[in-house]
């Protein structure tokens, strides 16, 4: 069996928001996808892990902000490297509420959905959950692809550093996220001992050049 021609499965880069009483809170998604029209149905799979899973059964709801290219790396590490158990993701993030109370990026969106929890299958290490959307917007903008996230924004290469034409074990790489520094910023090894990686916030100190 050839697995990996899952890697040619496509997806789309959300924030999937929900609640934690009265506190908003939501970790970084790649995996939202449209199940029927009628009733309108969508569906996101989300860890047993996460602190978002728990929050979505006992909210009984969820919303997605569906993200566009120009979501800064940052956004999306903090939404996919820390666990609202122990942060407030939304504390430096422009968030607006949905009818149902639910958070959605105000910036760097292209649009957003709000969702009553319809139903939820436990799986082995996720929940697949599917929600009736009950509230919807959209607003202009690239949606972002997940296949994006990896070439460009961990890959961070802007037109004039080609990161994919350097070799990759010349790279600093990050070994929680695996963001690899590009030298946009001058050589890694000047960066200032304070830079942190800009997806997940990890220390210089913890890179690793690989090869
Ligand atoms: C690009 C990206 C995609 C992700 N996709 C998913 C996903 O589809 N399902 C999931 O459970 N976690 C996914 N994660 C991981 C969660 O965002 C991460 O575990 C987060 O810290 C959970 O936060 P929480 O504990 O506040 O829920 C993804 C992370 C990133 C960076």
């Amino acid at each position: 069996m050839d697995t990996m021609v899952l890697r040619n499965l496509t997806y789309g880069m959300f924030v999937l928001g929900t609640k934690d009483g009265s506190r908003p809170t939501g970790c970084t998604v790649n995996s939202v996808i449209q199940v029927t029209s009628e009733p309108l149905l969508i569906m996101a799979c989300v860890n047993h892990q996460n602190f978002t899973n728990q929050c979505i059964k006992q909210s009984q709801g969820f919303s997605v902000s569906i993200l566009s290219e120009e979501t800064p790396a940052a956004a999306i590490g903090n939404f996919g490297f820390r666990s609202g158990r122990d942060t407030d993701k939304f504390a430096s993030i422009p968030y607006g509420l949905t009818e149902r109370g639910y958070p959605v990026l105000k910036l760097n969106t292209c649009g957003w959905l709000e969702c009553t929890l319809e139903s939820f299958t436990d799986l082995k290490t996720h929940s697949l959950f599917i929600g009736r959307v009950t509230g919807a917007e959209s607003a202009v903008g690239s949606p972002m692809t997940y296949a994006y996230y990896h070439r460009v924004v961990k890959g961070k290469a802007p037109v004039n550093a080609p990161i994919f034409e350097k070799p990759l074990e010349r790279l600093w790489t990050c070994p929680i996220c695996g963001y690899q520094y590009d030298g946009s910023s001058g050589p890694f090894e000047d960066l200032p001992n304070s830079w942190k990686c800009p997806i997940c916030g990890v220390e210089k100190g913890m890179f690793k050049q690989a090869g």
